[in-house]
């Protein structure tokens, strides 16, 4: 290789791990202006789209989001197991963040377990690792559990809203999170679990449409898993925790109210 093209491709690596993940286009994009699609709505789909939906493809990466969106809807409601939702996320084009990703994030736990935990995305470790709360947030929240007597192996199943990781962690798009929203709840779907934790504000707002984590924490929602409703809580992510030690006295209330909640199952 030149020194230009070595120097080019660190400059790519660079941007594709500070962020940058899309090509300038003549005019500027707001990818935050669009709010994400709330959580299980109807949506009034015109007919090519429904066409669409109907025959699933994987898209390439720089397939418009609605479209993205709408295929990754069909691809995730044709899996009807956890191994075949995997398997379509893993040749799904549509999300742009699998590019810049060196793995996908799936899950780690015990699928049959009562309690569903989601997180927002994977961090480096993760992303390395391929399974999801394996870094620095992952074991405060193996220590979490362990003060209510749970254990990732045999009490929970943990995913995340994404199952890539965004470049440098940002937070994700409203697009990004549209586009994964149908993997994630076909997997709360299929796993079926008795309750939902959300982890963190992108989680408790893409999944059960609440906003602004401090005031949403800690108190029971519903939600439609598409086969029945269940009981659900957002809780504070255990990064925020790291950062505001202080406040991990209201994650504990959080935990205990979920404990008594799982005692009474
Ligand atoms: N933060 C998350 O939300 N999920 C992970 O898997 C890791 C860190």
């Amino acid at each position: 290789m030149s020194l230009d093209a070595v120097s080019a491709a660190e400059l790519i690596a660079w941007y594709a791990e500070m962020g940058v993940t899309e090509a300038l286009d003549e005019t500027p994009h707001d990818h935050f202006a669009a709010a994400p699609e709330p959580a299980r709505q109807p949506v009034a789909r015109p007919q090519v789209a429904a066409q669409q939906a109907r025959r699933p493809v994987a898209v390439a990466a720089a397939t418009p989001p609605d479209e993205a969106a709408l295929s990754a809807r069909a691809l995730a409601r044709e899996a009807t197991t956890l191994d075949a939702l995997k398997t379509a996320l893993a040749s799904f084009e549509g999300c742009p963040l699998k590019a810049t990703a060196k793995n996908l994030v799936f899950a780690d736990g015990n699928p049959a377990a009562k309690v569903m935990f989601v997180g927002e995305a994977p961090g480096a470790d993760e992303d390395r690792i391929g399974l999801p709360f394996v870094g620095r947030s992952g074991q405060l929240l193996d220590r979490m559990l362990a003060a209510i007597g749970l254990n990732r192996q045999e009490h929970v199943y943990i995913a995340n809203l994404l199952p890539w990781r965004p470049p440098g962690n940002r937070t994700p798009t409203p697009q990004e999170v549209a586009i994964c929203l149908p993997f994630i709840q076909r997997q709360i779907e299929l796993v079926d679990p008795d309750i939902l934790v959300c982890i963190g504000g992108p989680s408790a707002q893409g999944l059960l449409g609440v906003s602004g984590i401090l005031a949403s924490r800690g108190r029971w929602m519903e939600y439609d898993t598409g086969r029945r409703m269940i009981r659900a809580i957002a809780t504070l992510h255990p990064a925020y925790l790291l950062r505001q030690p202080l406040q991990k006295r209201l994650a504990w209330r959080d935990l205990r109210v979920l404990k008594a909640a799982l005692d009474a199952l």
